[in-house]
């Protein structure tokens, strides 16, 4: 079931709970003059996104379609946002357009950003951040510095079905899951990024997998970072592989 809940003035969660896997799947909308959409979800759930989309605004109106990296659950479908949307525009990181976007079948509109870039969306001012080996090479976060709310794709993602608000501290379950998974090849590229989100301090933090974290909660999940082990140890969603 998808469900639809403003996290933020002109930002809706539209969270797609999957049972067997025990996680959600939150995309973003930014309602502004260009209407902006973080990430899709997978290609089966397109039709479930594009419902709450359209219940917002028309999807002919999308401007742009943020993919933090590619995966199926962050752009699965992009495909079909951009060819339904005239004048979208596909945004990920410069990496990412370089090794992915230019390199196989897509042939609309892409544009590569560097930390830093600056997307304006109309009232909402968009900022990227790049976070390579967080937890891909390409990858790419998004500050709204209009209501102070960052865009993490996976970090600070924790399993279940959780409301669109966490007050809860799942971040030791967040570790575990990460271990379990195996999405983090390695502790320091994340450590990096969690000392820079410090400085930060953003006042939401949406992760794609789980609730939204407020900002006295967020600096607990980055304390877990620090003091609980969440690397790969060997496992592959669940699987230890032979040594
Ligand atoms: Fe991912
Ligand atoms: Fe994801």
């Amino acid at each position: 079931m998808t469900q639809i809940h403003q996290v933020a003035p002109g930002i809706y969660r539209i969270s797609s709970y999957e049972p067997v896997a025990d996680m959600s799947f939150n995309q973003f909308l930014i309602e502004d003059e260009h209407p902006t959409l973080i990430h899709t979800g997978m290609y089966p759930l397109y039709e479930a996104v594009r419902q709450a989309v359209s219940e917002i605004l028309d999807p002919k109106r999308l401007a742009y379609i943020v993919v933090p990296h590619f995966e199926a659950d962050e752009c699965g479908g992009m495909g079909r946002f951009v060819a339904e949307a005239q004048h979208a525009m596909l945004v990920c990181s410069q990496v990412g357009a370089a090794i992915n976007l230019t390199q196989w079948d897509y042939a609309g509109p892409v544009r590569g950003v560097q930390d830093g870039d600056v997307l304006e969306v109309g009232a909402h001012r968009l900022r990227f951040l790049e976070t390579p080996h967080v937890h891909h090479w390409d990858s790419l976060m998004v500050v709204d510095e209009t209501t102070h709310s960052l865009f993490p794709a996976d970090l600070f993602a924790h399993p279940g079905d959780q409301p669109a608000m966490v007050q809860e501290n799942l971040s030791k379950q967040m570790c575990q899951w990460y271990r379990d998974i195996g999405i983090f090849a390695a502790a320091e590229p994340v450590l990096r990024v969690v000392e820079r989100l410090e400085k930060l301090n953003p006042r939401l933090i949406h992760p794609m997998h789980g609730g939204s974290l407020p900002q006295d909660l967020w600096p607990k999940y980055a304390h877990s970072l620090r003091s609980e082990p969440f690397a790969f140890e060997g496992k592959v969603f669940g699987r230890m592989l032979p040594t």
